[in-house]
């Protein structure tokens, strides 16, 4: 703001002197809109030519002027210059930008000048040449847009580049884990061979002396009394009729423990080689019969099963191992609708595929879980309840065949594992993935 005494010591010409100077436009229209004062940036910035400008002159002819030469865009001539004469004649501040036809943009700012008294004295616009901040700020917009579409294609070259390392990384992990599955299974073959045929041989061999022992108890009743207080004595303190009663069920146990790990080692050769079985000309809706003829019992008693077939055309399969994995569908679907629910049964054609589905309305699979369902001895169930294997061997068994297994689920709706075939066999294709 300028003092009193600058008012005292600055002459008009000073100003004037320093206007000339000054790289900022301006001019100064009085109250009724004749033009009073301009500098030489005013002209420049505008591209006036000098002749044009003459104080007192209507700030309309300059309106004219410029409407004349398209610097408002095209209309009207009179109308053009009307309208800014109606604007001006309000006297208020006002701020815009202005684009010139040559493409120049120019800032431009009015402000109104007040007498004394405070009555409107007349109005001072100031212009300035802002072309260089303007296409520099285009051009920042531009390079930003530029480098922003650059870091998404890095973007996404590098999650393709992850996804890879992890696959990578999960064919490399099932490797060894196969070699170490099928080291196990050999190992825990041959003990678990005999183990087995000398569970049986026990069994039997105990049930004999059992039967011996009630020869002999038969007998008893020949022996004198003091022999037969003894020997009575003899079987209370051996509690032989707990015995008796506990060896079936002592051995019944053994021989579920024993075919548990039996079938667990089986799974685990599935696993481990690439088992090739024989194949033979396979009805896809045959075996999900068979298998869920299988499965029944170990189905919640309150499931309730949809058979939705398609007529399929036979394909060559390996039917006992495809078999295999629809029990091992089933048995998870079981699973996880719990109490009670429907286990929906799908098969048809989808091109050169065929397919069969296996859908429940159970618990479903959370997120977390679903990168991890093909992994061998993966399991959410309880200790002792899942080996984490089945969808590991069903997934390679699916393979083998050129197939692949999806799946698709909502968590606490229900989930749908699709078993793919190619319905001519060729080379197996990369399977398995999660959808
Ligand atoms: N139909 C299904 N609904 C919900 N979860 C499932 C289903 N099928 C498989 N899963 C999940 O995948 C895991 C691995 O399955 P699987 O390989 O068959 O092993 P297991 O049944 O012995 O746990 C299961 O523990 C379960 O968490
Ligand atoms: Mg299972």
């Amino acid at each position: 703001m300028a003092t009193s005494q600058q008012f005292d010591t600055l002459a008009a010409s000073d100003l004037i002197a320093a206007a000339e100077y000054m790289p900022i436009g301006v001019s100064i229209v009085d109250e009724r809109l004749r033009v009073k004062f301009w500098n030489r940036a005013f002209l420049d910035i505008l591209d006036f030519p000098e002749a044009l400008l003459r104080v007192g002159m209507p700030l309309a002819e300059l309106f004219r002027y410029n409407a004349e030469r398209g610097e408002y865009g095209s209309g009207d001539i009179d109308e053009l210059v009307a309208a800014r004469v109606a604007l001006a004649q309000r006297f208020e501040p006002h701020h815009f930008l202005r684009k010139r036809p040559d493409g120049h943009f120019i800032d431009i700012r009015g402000e109104v000048i007040r007498k004394d008294d405070g009555t409107v004295g007349g109005f001072v616009s100031l212009y300035q040449d802002v072309t260089r901040e303007k296409t520099f700020e285009q051009e920042l917009v531009e390079s930003n847009r530029a480098l922003g579409e650059g870091n998404a294609k890095l973007q996404r070259a590098y999650e393709e580049l992850r996804e890879t390392e992890l696959q990578l990384l999960q064919s490399a992990k099932m490797a060894s884990v196969g070699q170490l599955a099928a080291g196990i299974a050999h190992e825990i073959n041959n003990p678990i061979g005999f183990v087995m045929s000398n569970q049986s041989a026990l069994k039997r061999n105990a049930e004999t002396l059992v039967e011996l022992a009630d020869a002999y108890s038969a007998r008893e009743a020949a022996l004198p009394a003091v022999e037969r207080e003894a020997l009575a004595r003899l079987k209370r303190e051996m509690d032989i009729d707990f015995i008796k009663e506990d060896m079936p069920q002592l051995f019944d146990e053994m021989r579920t423990g024993l075919d548990r790990v039996k079938q667990i080692v089986a799974s685990l050769q599935t696993f481990a080689e690439d088992r090739s079985g024989t194949w033979e000309d396979t009805d896809l809706s045959c075996e999900l019969d068979r298998a869920l003829a299988v499965a029944q019992h170990r189905l919640p008693a309150g499931a309730q099963i949809v058979r939705d077939y398609a007529p399929l055309p036979p394909i060559r399969a390996m039917r006992a191992d495809l078999t295999q994995v629809l029990l091992a569908l089933l048995h998870n679907a079981g699973d996880a609708i719990g109490g009670g629910g429907t286990i929906t049964l799908r098969c048809g054609e989808d091109g050169d595929k065929v397919f069969v589905e296996v859908a429940d309305n159970g618990c479903g699979i959370a997120e977390q879980v679903m990168p991890h369902l093909f992994d061998p001895f993966f399991t959410t169930k309880p200790v002792g309840s899942g080996t984490g294997l089945s969808l590991a061997v069903s997934q390679r068994v699916v393979r083998n065949h050129g197939g692949r297994i999806l799946v698709r689920s909502e968590p606490g709706k229900g989930s749908v594992f699709r078993v793919e075939l190619p319905k001519s066999p060729s080379s197996p294709a990369h399977a398995g993935t999660p959808a």
